[in-house]
């Protein structure tokens, strides 16, 4: 009698790291254990794929791993990718470890890595390996999910910073500016700037321009002035992606103050914070953890029926045309959308062009009018 050959997952993280992105490996990994398939992990990302280097992930490696930050399969930003060579190694691997399931965890990039490994036109008939995306980003940058893995945790990072900040602020009536991540999306920078009550922020989608921004920074530091009630502090949350260097900002604010308002207290100097990477760390919070379980048990699921190109997403239910998505029948929160659809409207997110993005803008200018600049 011979034994029929268990199907094969492997699991690949890549890209800029995200809270959460353990929890859906774990998640993944032991779906498809119980489902009776053996697990691989494949390391830092694509570039693992290219070399071969994939390991067992049995339930014990995986188990306790959903408190933990940053991904412990590693992860790296792979732009060989982008050759057909490195394409048709990637390819080799999967069908020399007989892979039958690959799942890819990451953002814009990283989707796109699998679209291209995937891409029947390129891998032809031959290609075994089916493929589905989970969507991990703290920029919240990726099209048809509402949310990507890690951008809660990079809010609640955001907003007890901002806490902090705004108590040295008050207490020296100061002027601060904290950056954060997010590349070209201003997400985090909008959501939080609302969520930490911040006095400004400044983001690309509003298409500002650097005169508008220091005259819009200087109005708030003005009415900071006037009041006589609570401190005059100002905290101005600044997108990275908002094409305005730190230090030109601050320079151009502090002259501009000095035109416009004068120094009552001597010298007028502002501060800067740049959260950088510290806002990509840490542990994951409970929304993220519970995110990426589910998104990872839809993937597992998909390809456990036979999907693939498909991305696992997190939206609210609504009018989305069946060709582009259709509701997981893994989970009613769920959906499983077209893998391509997804990059379309990813790109419309990147290019400010999206319903979503306008929608964003809007809703963010009902909520926070006195912010919006
Ligand atoms: O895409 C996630 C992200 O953290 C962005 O917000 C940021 O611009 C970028 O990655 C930083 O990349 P790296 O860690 O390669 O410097």
């Amino acid at each position: 009698m011979t034994a029929t050959k268990k199907s094969r997952l492997a699991i690949l993280t890549s890209g800029g790291d995200a809270p959460g992105m353990n929890a859906a490996i774990r998640a993944a990994a032991l779906i498809a254990i119980r489902e009776g398939w053996d697990v691989l992990g494949v390391r830092r990302g694509y570039r693992g794929l290219i070399d071969g280097d994939l390991r067992p992930l049995p339930a014990e490696s995986v188990v306790d791993v959903i408190r933990a930050g940053g991904t412990i399969l590693g992860s790296a930003r792979c732009p060989d990718l982008e050759e057909r060579p490195a394409r048709d190694a990637a390819r080799a691997t999967l069908a020399e470890h007989a892979v039958d399931g690959l799942i890819v965890i990451g953002g814009d990039g990283s989707l796109r890595g699998a679209r291209a490994i995937a891409d029947p036109a390129e891998a032809g008939d031959g290609f075994a390996t089916r493929v589905i995306g989970v969507p991990a980003s703290i920029d919240n940058d990726v099209g048809f999910t509402s949310a990507s893995i890690g951008v809660d945790t990079a809010m609640n990072t955001i907003v007890e910073a901002c806490d902090k900040i705004s108590d040295t602020a008050s207490a020296h009536d100061r002027t601060f500016f904290v950056e954060v991540m997010g590349r070209a999306s201003g997400y985090l920078a909008m959501t939080t700037s609302i969520a930490s009550a911040a006095d400004g922020v400044i983001f690309p989608e509003a298409h500002a321009s650097e005169e508008e921004i220091v005259e819009h920074v200087v109005d708030t530091i003005e009415r900071a002035r006037a009041r006589t009630d609570r401190p005059k502090r100002v905290v101005v949350i600044v997108a990275e992606g908002a094409g305005v260097p730190m230090e030109r900002l601050q320079r151009a604010v502090e002259a501009r103050v000095a035109e416009r308002l004068g120094e009552p207290d001597g010298n007028f100097e502002t501060r800067a914070t740049v959260l950088g990477h510290v806002v990509r760390g840490g542990r994951p919070s409970a929304f993220d953890r519970l995110l990426a379980s589910r998104l990872a048990h839809v993937a597992v699921k998909a390809l456990i029926a036979g999907k693939t190109l498909k991305m696992a997403a997190w939206l609210l239910p609504g009018k989305i045309p069946s060709r582009l998505a259709v509701p997981s029948e893994a989970d009613p929160y769920c959906w499983l959308v077209d893998l391509d659809a997804a990059l379309v409207a990813t790109e419309r997110l990147r290019r400010g062009t999206s319903q979503m993005v306008r929608w964003g803008v809007r809703i963010f200018e009902e909520l926070g009018t006195s912010l919006a600049m």
